[in-house]
């Protein structure tokens, strides 16, 4: 495992690698890593021969007043479930190599950015997509790694991809779940044992509202009534929205009945337990002409 701090060195390595004819495999991350991560390069490490981590809490994807400085760098613990993931280089970027002096080119992703987190999140995605960009840049992976916890980036990063011509296949993968279903995420481990007790209830509540939609009842704001409902019955978890959108595009769902599809819905949750900010959805395939006869 070679452990690279210096973005020349970084993209001088990955050459190395193509050149050889050898496919690159790239998981960015911020670090803290858990299962979910761990997912996410054993797939690389299946698809590609050679993989690449970076890590990097990347500060222009945190608002003001998020958690940046609280967020968990335990950074030789990473390195070393990188080594026994058989990762082959770890990228610790640095903030003055990633945003030096003179920085003002940032990547904005318009549309899919304007539901969900982006506006509760002000320049969050702007954060994310322009850190990307440069990820992107200087590996030049043939396949980057996304988990689809984070569905809204999942389409911005694909998204972006496509507009720039960057010529990575993005890869999204499935949600890592602990036992009682909830999504694996860094921020886990701040919550106390009574949050995180109630945190489980958000992928109830999304399971609830699956088969909800699933059986078609009701309507889309009695489907998300119902999602807000069962998210706060019991109370402890506060609810940023409980929304049910059109998976691949993020637009509202036309209001009055549950789409007859075929196509896919988006349940998408974020809730604060405590100081803790939480998000999960679920895509919910939508057959083709329910509720006709033929
Ligand atoms: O999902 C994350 O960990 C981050 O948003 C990413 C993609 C590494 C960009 O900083």
């Amino acid at each position: 495992l070679k452990v690279l701090r210096e973005v020349d060195a970084v993209a001088r390595l990955a050459d190395r690698f193509r050149a050889a004819g050898l496919s690159i495999g790239f998981v960015p991350t911020m670090g803290a890593l858990h299962a979910g991560h761990l997912a996410l390069v054993a797939r690389a490490r299946a698809e590609c021969e050679r993989v690449i981590v970076s890590i990097f809490v990347n500060p222009t994807q945190f608002a003001p007043g998020e958690d940046f400085d609280a967020y968990p760098r335990p950074l030789t613990a990473d390195i070393e479930a990188c080594r026994e993931a058989g990762v082959d280089l770890v990228f610790c970027g640095e903030a003055r190599d990633l945003y030096p002096p003179g920085f003002q080119t940032w990547v904005a992703v318009e549309e899919l950015a304007k539901p969900l987190c982006g506006p509760r999140r002000p320049g969050h995605f702007r954060g994310v997509a322009t850190i990307v960009s440069q990820l992107l840049s200087i590996v030049r992976p043939h396949r980057a790694y996304f988990g689809r916890k984070d569905y809204q980036q999942c389409l911005v990063v694909a998204r972006l991809v496509t507009d720039l011509h960057l010529g990575t296949e993005v890869r999204t993968c499935e949600t890592v779940r602990e036992s009682d279903g909830l999504a694996m995420s860094s921020r886990n481990a701040r919550l106390s044992p009574a949050e995180r007790t109630t945190a489980a209830r958000i992928h109830r509540a999304l399971a609830a509202a699956r088969e909800t939609l699933e059986r078609g009842e009701g309507s889309v704001e009695s489907l998300e009534a119902k999602l807000r409902g069962d998210l706060e019955r019991g109370g402890g978890l506060e609810v940023e929205y409980a929304e049910a959108l059109d998976a691949p595009t993020l637009a509202a769902l036309p209001s009055g009945n549950l789409p007859r599809g075929p196509g896919h819905v988006l349940l998408a949750v974020a809730a604060r337990a405590g100081k803790t900010r939480l998000i999960d959805n679920l895509v919910v395939e939508i057959p083709a002409r329910r509720g006709t006869t033929d």
